[in-house]
């Protein structure tokens, strides 16, 4: 991490500015039409405070306006620029799921191609739908022996970007959910070697780039823009979230005016405060409490290894991939398979016996994440909840086997967009091979969809779908949640035979 100004990153213009602002207490004859919370129900203003509701404030000239900032939103987002490594900085208050449709609506437009992972957050679908862009699928890679997938390889990048030269983005995540990351250094150079920008989904790792044992933010890696969520692992309120710009290849002017026509006219002061003085925080103390994070997560780590029936993955995840190229030592992914037990009835136990909530879990895994806010309380709790679970299971239940397949990617026939506005129909399951799909469906472990709107359904594809309904694994995603039926694009005004005819000349019809 670059040295920062410490006194400079000591300035917290906005929250100082609003809450200045607040203390005036200029008569307010604007909305929000609480008043400061006096047109409040009361039982919410006494739980929530009256600091916090005297700050709950519209774009008024004093404090800035997110959508043109001229005053202390432009003072704050270029500090968070300066903590972040980037050349700009804009606050979101749609979460990095608002960044993430920004990105990539701000780089592509219909029938522009943009490479993306096929396990890639419900948002980057959403913007490749509003944008009319041509998804250009990489599998990522499949861990079989936790069951989960890891970021996409450089080689398969490679291989992608040479075969779509004529790409307008590659989006990648990064760290992934689990903590793995790729060799985003290396993904960077691919890209620009091609002129093409690279788009990070970075909403979990708001904290890497302020500790060196952690892997490579995506500014330091040399991408061109960043969706990272402050909220999730950086200190900020939740939905607060920031959009990070780097280099000449995507102009700042156009994120700006993409953002602002994704974004509510009724910013929240009370996430962009806490922007403010989560970016201080980071840039200022970062170093030092994610060194007791790390601490803690070593130790958790070490102690969960001891308990007989339970794996944690450490830097031994490193190196026998690509897609492993590094890891966040924060992210406790506990795979509990060995106890005979699923992941899921240990999230429900953790929280019926311990008061123990997770952040997510799987067939085989458990994910809790240590942070900035833990303390060697937390994570003692933790690890008496683990020792007793295991001593409950472990041996008197046969292990599980991980069962996790990933199929071809199908062929796309039309465009997402084009898929999703069409008249649609609903047709049985086992009678839906050859018709193209208008929804998602996805199984989980590992999460990756099995097929998305535009896409031709095959055979093999309902095979799998009922292969994994049988065994009793989560599949998700349609309409019908029995699975018995899929949402398909009604009366194709050609057969499949014509579309691949038609695709072959041209490559997808938007
Ligand atoms: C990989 C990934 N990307 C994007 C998001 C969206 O972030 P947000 O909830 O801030 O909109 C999430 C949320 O969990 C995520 O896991």
């Amino acid at each position: 991490m670059a040295e920062l100004d410490a006194e400079e990153q000591s300035r917290t213009p906005l929250f100082t500015g609003v809450v200045e602002h607040a203390r005036r207490s200029p008569i307010p004859f604007h909305i929000p039409g609480h008043k400061r919370g006096r047109g409040m129900a009361p039982e919410f203003r006494e739980f929530i405070g009256e600091n916090a509701l005297s700050i709950d404030l519209v774009n008024i000239a004093p404090v800035d306006d997110l959508h043109r900032p001229r005053g202390i939103i432009r003072e704050a987002q270029e500090l968070a620029a300066k903590a972040f490594g980037a050349d700009h900085t804009f606050f979101s208050v749609q979460g990095t799921s608002g960044a993430i449709m920004a990105m990539v609506m701000a780089t592509c437009g219909p029938g522009d191609k943009i490479l993306v992972p096929r396990n890639v957050h419900k948002s980057v679908m959403a913007a490749i739908v509003f944008s009319g862009a041509i998804p250009i699928f990489m599998q990522p890679e499949i861990d079989y022996n936790l069951g989960v997938a890891h970021g996409v390889s450089l080689a398969t990048v490679r291989k992608t970007l040479a075969e779509h030269p004529d790409a307008r983005a590659v989006l990648v995540i990064n760290p992934t959910y689990f903590g793995v990351c790729a060799d985003l250094r290396g993904i960077v150079e691919l890209a620009h070697s091609y002129g093409i920008p690279v788009l990070v989904d970075e909403a979990h790792g708001a904290h890497i780039h302020f500790h060196e044992r952690l892997p490579l933010s995506a500014m330091q890696a040399g991408a061109d823009l960043a969706a990272t969520s402050v909220h999730k692992l950086g200190g900020s309120l939740t939905q607060s979230s920031i959009l990070n710009l780097k280099g000449n290849l995507v102009s700042p002017h156009r994120v700006q005016v993409v953002l602002s026509m994704l974004t509510t006219t009724s910013t929240s002061y009370l996430l962009l405060t806490s922007l403010d003085v989560a970016r201080k925080q980071l840039a200022t103390r970062g170093r030092e409490m994610l060194d007791q994070a790390l601490e803690l997560a070593d130790y958790a780590r070490r102690e969960i290894n001891r308990i007989p029936g339970l794996y944690c993955f450490g830097e031994e995840i490193i190196g026998d991939r690509s897609s492993s190229y590094d890891w966040d030592p924060t992210k406790l992914c506990i795979t509990v398979k060995e106890l005979g037990v699923t992941g899921i009835e240990v999230e429900r136990t953790l929280r019926e016996e311990f008061n123990i909530e997770v952040e997510l879990s799987d067939l085989y895994n458990i994910l809790c994440v240590v942070s900035i806010g833990d303390t060697k309380r937390e994570i003692d709790t933790l690890l008496h909840a683990l020792r007793t679970l295991a001593a409950r299971y472990y041996r008197s239940r046969p292990a599980n086997r991980v069962h996790v397949r990933v199929h071809e990617t199908p062929q796309l026939a039309i465009s997402p967009r084009a898929a999703f506005y069409a008249p649609s129909e609903s047709v049985p399951l086992r009678e839906a091979a050859g018709r193209i799909m208008a929804e998602f469906v996805m199984v989980y472990p590992p999460g990756i969809p099995i097929l998305c709107p535009g896409e031709i359904i095959t055979q093999e594809n309902i095979d799998y779908i009922i292969e994994h309904l049988r065994l009793g694994y989560p599949v998700q995603g349609p309409e019908d949640q029995r699975l018995e039926r899929l949402k398909v694009v009604k009366e194709p005004p050609m057969s499949v035979p014509e579309y691949l005819e038609i695709r072959r000349r041209e490559p997808v019809l938007v």
